[in-house]
């Protein structure tokens, strides 16, 4: 998308763990900043209204809508993407609880429901149905039908003590 206004400012902020210093179109959303500037795919443009979650990161830990975000609002902030999530080898637990359960299919939705479902439990580690219900409930998915998510998140959230590994 072609930004309208063409001025410039300077943001500073944290992107998945590195300072990052950057001069961008003033009128830009966070989610073109990630796409268009800073070349990370991993959120996606599905409705580009606040609609869909295909496009959730995390903004100082809480989950936002980046569509809905202008770029500039960034600055002094702490950004985490579906980038950041894995560690330098292997998958993160909620990652490998998406596979085990067959949480996905044609994966639009995926990086913006990972994102949902870390901001969750990084404020609560032990979230009931409800609460993952509500964490995810701005996060469309055309495919699974939602049970296979929920199974996943449900898995990656239950207790240490409970359950199979
Ligand atoms: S693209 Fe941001 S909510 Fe749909
Ligand atoms: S897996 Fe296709 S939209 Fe969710």
């Amino acid at each position: 998308m072609t930004p309208m206004n063409t001025a410039k400012l300077s943001i500073t902020f944290t992107l998945n763990t590195k300072p990052t210093k950057l001069e961008i179109p003033s009128g830009i959303t966070v989610l073109e900043l990630l796409r268009d500037i800073v070349g990370l795919k991993g959120a996606k443009e599905g409705c580009g209204i606040g609609e869909c979650g295909a496009c959730t990161i995390q903004v100082d830990g809480k989950a936002v809508n980046s569509c809905l975000m202008l770029a500039a609002q960034l600055d002094g902030r702490e950004v985490c993407t579906v980038e950041g999530l894995s560690p330098s080898e292997g998958l993160h637990p909620i990652q490998a609880a998406f596979l085990k359960k067959h949480a996905v299919q044609c994966g639009f939705c995926t990086p913006g429901l990972l994102m949902s479902t870390k901001a969750l439990l990084d404020e609560n580690p032990n979230p009931d149905s409800e609460a993952i219900t509500k964490a995810v409930s701005g996060n469309l998915c055309r495919c699974t039908g939602y049970q296979q998510i929920m199974s996943a998140i449900e898995e990656v959230a239950k207790p240490c003590s409970g359950g199979d590994s």
